[in-house]
């Protein structure tokens, strides 16, 4: 792997520096990052500066790269990840409270996305940290007698439950809007081919299958209680140019506060889903 790299905590995260963009399109960089990747479950690297030109070519030689139906940006691959509606539209803007709260991207597909790539263009010296917090770490904590009782369950994930969150006041035109999007239903517990499990919680969790809703809701805000604790958990305080890139498929991740006005813009690339989720 090009730049020198630094494990960051005991369960999450590895840092590389001195690494420049050009070093990272090649397969080699691309293999070498993937391992990270599953490895560590969220890559940092620091002061890379790449253009989006390379940040395309880059998440290509790591997987399926999804085009964005949106149109915010001059590549369909590339969003642009800000607040602000005279840098992004009205709509996605408010989408994007979403990211004020722990979730998991594309949590409603029938596979969340593989991985997502963020590069700061611009930060907010006043806050918007992104923080990650590894299920694969918090299920591994688990006892054998817990972790079996969560084996069996499934969840409904939908659009609407992480909205409501993000946006408490919306009028029921707004709310409408949202219900349009469909639900869905995954195993609470994913159990990949290599073995590992991580579990698929966050904003979009809205209730366990054939429980009553309180009961679920109860187990749902203790699991993500669990999951987020600080042992489990990595913050990243954005510095220009820095590159992060997380596995989607068992870290959870949020915004910190920053105010709608900021100057905070991120660059996003994401990668399909590459394994069907499994109980
Ligand atoms: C995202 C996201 C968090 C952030 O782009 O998927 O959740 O800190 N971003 O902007
Ligand atoms: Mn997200």
């Amino acid at each position: 792997m090009p730049g020198t790299a630094h494990p960051l905590t005991e369960t999450v995260g590895i840092e590389i520096t001195g690494c420049r963009p050009a070093e990272l399109l090649t397969l080699d960089a691309a293999a070498d990052t993937r391992s990270a990747l599953d490895r560590h479950g969220v890559v940092i690297y620091r002061d890379l500066h790449i253009s989006d030109d390379e940040l395309v070519d880059f998440s290509r030689l790591l997987g399926t790269v999804v085009l964005q139906p949106t149109g915010e940006h001059n590549h369909p691959e590339i969003q642009t990840i800000t607040m602000d509606p005279n840098k992004t539209n009205a709509l996605l803007a408010s989408y994007r409270q979403g990211n004020f709260h722990w979730h998991i991207d594309g949590a409603t597909e029938s596979i969340p996305q593989k991985a997502t790539l963020l590069t700061a263009r611009e930060i907010d010296p006043a806050g918007g940290d992104t923080e990650f917090a590894t299920t694969y770490a918090a299920y591994s904590a688990l006892s054998e007698s817990e972790q079996r009782e969560l084996d069996s369950l499934q969840v409904l994930h939908s659009f609407a439950q992480a909205q409501s969150l993000a946006n408490p006041d919306a009028t029921e035109p707004e709310r409408a809007s949202w219900d349009r999007v469909p639900t869905r239903v995954h195993p609470l517990v994913w159990t990949r081919r290599n073995g590992r499990k991580s579990m698929l919680l966050g904003a979009t969790a809205q209730e366990i299958v054939g429980w009553p809703a309180s009961k679920g809701r109860a187990l749902l805000d203790k699991l993500l209680a669990w999951s987020t604790q600080p042992r489990f958990t990595l913050r990243q305080k954005w510095q220009k140019g820095d590159l992060v890139i997380w596995d989607n498929t068992g870290m959870l991740h949020r915004a910190l506060h920053f105010e709608p006005t900021s100057v905070r813009l991120l660059h996003r690339t994401t990668l399909a889903g590459e394994e069907s989720v499994q109980g």
